[in-house]
């Protein structure tokens, strides 16, 4: 008999295919998220999860689950899985690294543009007849944004997606600062890229681009004080995790004009809506789409594919992130 997999959303077909030659699958269907209770009782007799961002993986969720081996995560980041309780479980955690990371730096550059140039606002001011109504064909002074070219970009954890921001920031002629948990001397020749303390890298920066995971360490890494410390030129991208940023100091520092815009495509609640927020001409939103692209998103569903069958057969999947269980247990459904 195959063991079972219970996926909580619909990913894409080339994941799924792959997923049934070893498994025996049940999805998700519904466009929303799957309620918890619900989870709860799914997760009582599956043998592999596979879960989004947007599912809570904890002891409580665990303990329901005692034939569960292996947990996917369709996602690179993984701060809604307690790591520390499926190790101790022997529970298998992969993510899916490396296939998003072009898209999501994509993403992250887009926003640092839009932000920079006023695109969002231009582009409504053009759709709603502003512009025609207003009757000025030109202006030297309309829509007056921030240089890109030749500034300095300013890197917060300098991982895979870190790095893909500092190799787009080098077209664009940018001089590249990070900060980062460790120093990264191989990246930082090839890239060009110094290594500063992080009140160095808020005070020199044009841009800042925020790339750590969330954890303890990281949660509201960017509160009054780092705003304070940048300039008020700046702009802050966040493709990150949203509770990186302390949003109740990012919204004062938005109107207050302590630094000049953000672009941001993650929130500490997600979905999110926030009147004071949203009212700001200064911000370009997006909701939680840097991996959004199709590539991406078959890459990731393949990757999932490749870490279930893998353990399936015995092996240690190609992307583990809790590599420490495979003393605990060894790989399989045995
Ligand atoms: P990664 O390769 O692991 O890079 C993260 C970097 O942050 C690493 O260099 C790490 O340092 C550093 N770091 C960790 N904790 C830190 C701390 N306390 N202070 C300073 N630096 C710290 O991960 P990635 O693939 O680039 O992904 C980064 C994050 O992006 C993910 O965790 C996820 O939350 C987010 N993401 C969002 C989207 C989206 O749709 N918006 C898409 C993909 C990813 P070490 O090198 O020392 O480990
Ligand atoms: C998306 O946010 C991811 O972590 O892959
Ligand atoms: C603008 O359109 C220019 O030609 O400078």
């Amino acid at each position: 008999m195959k063991p079972k997999v219970f996926i909580t959303r619909q990913i894409p077909d080339n994941g799924i295919r792959l997923i049934q030659k070893y498994y025996e699958v049940e999805v998700w269907k519904d466009k929303k998220e799957i309620p918890r209770k619900v989870l709860l009782e799914k997760v009582k007799d599956v043998d592999a999860l596979v879960t989004l961002l947007s599912e809570k993986v904890d002891e409580e969720l665990l303990e329901r689950a005692p034939k569960l081996r292996i947990i996917a995560q369709y996602a690179v980041g993984y701060d809604n899985i307690d790591i520390e309780e499926a190790t101790k479980r022997g529970i298998y955690v992969t993510n899916t690294p490396d296939v998003l990371t072009e898209a999501t730096a994509d993403l992250a550059f887009a926003l640092l543009l839009a932000t920079a140039r006023r695109l969002v606002e231009a582009d409504a001011f053009v759709r709603s007849g502003e512009w025609k109504r207003k009757g000025i064909a030109w202006h030297p002074l309309m829509f007056l944004g921030h240089d890109i070219y030749g500034k300095t970009i300013g890197i917060i954890g300098f991982g895979r997606i870190g790095q893909a921001i500092a190799r787009r920031a080098k077209g664009f002629g940018m001089k590249i600062l990070y900060y980062s948990r460790t120093r990264k001397e191989e990246a930082e020749k090839e890239l060009d890229a110094k290594f500063v303390d992080l009140e160095t890298l808020l005070k020199e920066s044009d841009f800042v681009s925020l790339h750590v995971p969330l954890t303890k360490e990281t949660y509201h890494l960017i509160g009054k004080r780092e705003l304070r410390l940048m300039k008020s030129t700046a702009i802050l991208v966040n493709t990150a995790r949203g509770k990186v940023i302390d949003t109740k100091a990012l919204i004062k520092a938005l109107k207050e004009g302590w630094i000049a815009g953000a672009g941001l495509d993650v929130f500490e609640e997600e979905p999110y809506y926030n009147e004071e927020l949203f009212s700001l001409d200064n911000v370009v939103l997006a909701p939680h789409i840097g991996s959004a692209t199709y590539g991406a998103r078959e890459g990731m569903a393949e990757l999932v594919a490749k870490n279930l069958i893998a353990f399936a057969k015995g092996e240690i999947p190609p992307t583990l992130v809790n590599k420490e269980v495979v003393k605990i247990r060894k790989p399989g459904f045995e």
